[in-house]
């Protein structure tokens, strides 16, 4: 989705702008642009389709006027096509106001109409430039920018984070934000504003939140935050635990390949200061949902989107066995439309990684005024969702910047299993035993994983000798069925195959037909150790593929000989109890969806069509 950056000092903003639209590349976009204030009264504006590289080329070639203030966007096309006249920004008051948006205003349609008749001319097909003019002659009326951005973000309905500069006032930057990210960087004799916090972590890592239906006005030593009514509002600073460098590959062939070796880290981040002296969990974030509370709730809703979904399931799974409290996992985007029937005594968790996803936003929204208790699970300090949480229990993977989800997915689902384990704890369903053991086993995962990942070898060469596959099932049974799901999105989304994830039990209820001769299949094998001998039914279902022609690739723990009569390929993954299994299972499948895109020649860090945080509906 859009990238959005502002900057008020002493720096160049040209410097300032394109470095943070670089680092905020990931968000997904297929347009640039920037304007400036040129120090002598004017606007410079520059702006392309096409990717950062084409814009920076041609401000190379024929630079901008050098000036302190300036704002920056990335755009992902929604009103109005990938072209020069549709990016942003655009501009008002006869070109002396320049604003950049992300997001959809719903009623451009008749704002735009009113624009026309008083006269106005549009040269874009996009809601953004309604904006645009709207403050520009609000400008007129008000001759300052704080108050016409005011007065506009007051007729606007929908999403939309809006940035703007006016000629008139050289070291201002007016923002405002509602259903839309927005986050101001505090520097001394500088300020920023960003889509997220990459887009000015360079420069500062002090931070303030901006709130829904809020607008800020930086100057170089001075930001204010009032609501669209007008009201003063005391915003919450904090501070980023990201570096620069963090939001960089180092050294890594692309941030999914970073991401991915990064996948031990940030288990073992997540954990830490969740664990007492005692050997037991315990979540400091969580004091926003007190013990009686926690006690209180007859049912979980899990609501997420794409592979947040997928670590909702596998965590339904372990919150069920260790809290003994109904827990459903639905897609935001169904959940929100279905009219759901909801209590006070319903906890509706979020995961998402950006905590910017509109689907699941608005999904939290209707939940909170069901009146249902929120609980957010993200991995963006100072995010939306989290803001209109109950409580966040926050993941720490460090900044995902690949599309494809990976390292994010093995946090949410270790902050899915924290957040079991203490709510087994309160409601007194895990004794205190089995709490401590299950913690421990939780403990050994990130070094487990970076053994999964010392070995993944035989899946990279697996990887480049299917490039030319058009077609991967994967199969998986219990905790592993959602790793099966995840398996296939990745395939999807990188490497733009047709792949599909099935509960293994349902083979026979009709997928069965798919097996033909050489049809690839991944098998999430269960320990031969699982109570429910789950094992001994996949290791009969690969019987069947194989005898109609699978080729079967299982995933099976050090040791499982049974799987070695019917399988093509075994990768092994370490010994670990049944609920442990799919954060290990997992990579082999991570580094297949990435292999095999590359060996593709595809972009594995920014896939076609996809954006890493979906900020429309
Ligand atoms: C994951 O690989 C996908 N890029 C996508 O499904 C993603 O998980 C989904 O859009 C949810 O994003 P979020 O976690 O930021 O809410």
């Amino acid at each position: 989705m859009c990238g959005i950056v502002g900057y008020v000092g002493s720096r160049g903003s040209i410097e300032v702008l394109m470095g943070g639209l670089k680092r905020l590349e990931y968000r997904g976009y297929d347009s640039a642009g920037v304007a400036v204030l040129d120090g002598h009264g004017g606007i410079d504006t520059r702006k392309h389709a096409g990717k950062l590289g084409i814009l920076s080329d041609d401000l190379a070639a024929t630079p901008l006027h050098e000036g302190t203030t300036g704002i920056g966007h990335t755009r992902w096309a929604t009103h109005g096509g990938p072209t020069d006249e549709n990016a942003h920004p655009h501009l008002g008051d006869e070109g002396r106001l320049a604003l950049i948006h992300n997001g959809i205003i719903e009623n451009f349609g008749e704002l735009k109409a009113e624009l026309l008749e008083r006269g106005h001319s549009f040269s874009s097909e996009t809601d953004s430039e309604v904006a645009a003019l709207l403050v520009g002659e609000a400008y007129r009326e008000t001759g300052e920018l704080t108050a016409a951005m005011l007065q506009v973000v007051n007729r606007l309905e929908g999403a939309f984070t809006l940035l703007a500069v006016h000629a008139d006032q050289p070291d201002v930057v007016v923002g405002a934000r509602r259903n839309s990210p927005l986050v101001i960087g505090l520097g001394e004799g500088e300020n920023f504003l960003g889509s997220d916090v990459a887009a000015f972590v360079a420069y500062t890592r002090s931070a303030m939140e901006i709130g829904q239906d809020q607008l800020v006005t930086i100057r170089p030593d001075s930001v204010e935050v009032i609501g669209f009514d007008g009201q003063p509002v005391e915003a919450k600073t904090f501070e980023v635990n990201w570096d620069a460098s963090a939001a960089e590959k180092g050294g890594w062939p692309s941030f999914m390949a970073k991401e991915i070796s990064e996948e031990p880290e940030a288990v073992a981040k997540t954990i830490l200061g969740r664990v007492d002296d005692s050997g037991l969990v315990r979540i400091p974030e969580l004091d926003g949902l007190d013990e009686a509370t926690l006690r209180d709730i007859d049912r979980v809703v899990v609501i997420a989107c794409g592979t947040a979904a997928y670590a909702g399931m596998v965590g339904k799974y372990a919150i069920e066995q260790w809290a003994r409290v109904p827990v459903d996992v639905e897609l935001a985007h169904e959940f929100r439309y279905r009219e759901p029937v909801l209590s006070e005594r319903t906890l509706v968790v979020s995961i998402s990684q950006s905590g910017e996803t509109m689907d699941t936003l608005m999904a939290v929204k209707y939940a909170r005024e069901q009146g249902a208790r929120t609980l957010s699970i993200c991995n963006t300090q100072g995010a939306t969702i989290p803001r209109e949480s109950d409580a966040v229990v926050y993941t720490h993977a460090g900044p995902e910047v690949a599309v494809a989800s990976t390292k994010a997915f093995v946090a949410q689902i270790t902050a899915m299993y924290l957040f079991g384990l203490q709510l087994g704890q309160v409601r007194g369903t895990l004794d205190e035993g089995r709490a401590r053991g299950l913690v421990r086993e939780l403990q050994a995962v990130p070094e487990q994983l970076a053994s999964v990942l010392s070995s993944g070898e035989r899946i990279r060469e697996l990887a480049k000798w299917m490039a030319d596959t058009q077609s991967v099932l994967f199969l998986g049974r219990h905790v592993g069925y959602p790793v099966a799901l995840e398996g296939a999105l990745k395939l999807k989304e990188l490497a733009y195959i047709h792949a599909e994830g099935f509960a293994a039990g349902e083979l026979k209820h009709g997928p069965i037909a798919l097996i033909e001769p050489g049809q690839i299949v991944f098998v999430i094998v269960p320990s031969p150790r699982d109570p429910n001998s789950l094992h001994a039914k996949v290791v009969s279902n690969i019987q069947e593929i194989r005898a109609r022609g699978a080729r079967v690739i299982a995933i099976a723990e050090a040791g499982d000989a049974a799987v070695l009569p019917y399988a093509d390929e075994v990768i092994r993954i370490p010994l670990a109890s049944p609920f442990f299994e799919p954060l290990l299972a997992v990579v082999p499948l991570h580094i297949f969806g990435m292999e095999l895109a590359a060996a593709k020649g595809l972009d594995v860090d920014q896939p076609r069509n996809l954006a890493k945080s979906v900020t429309v509906e």
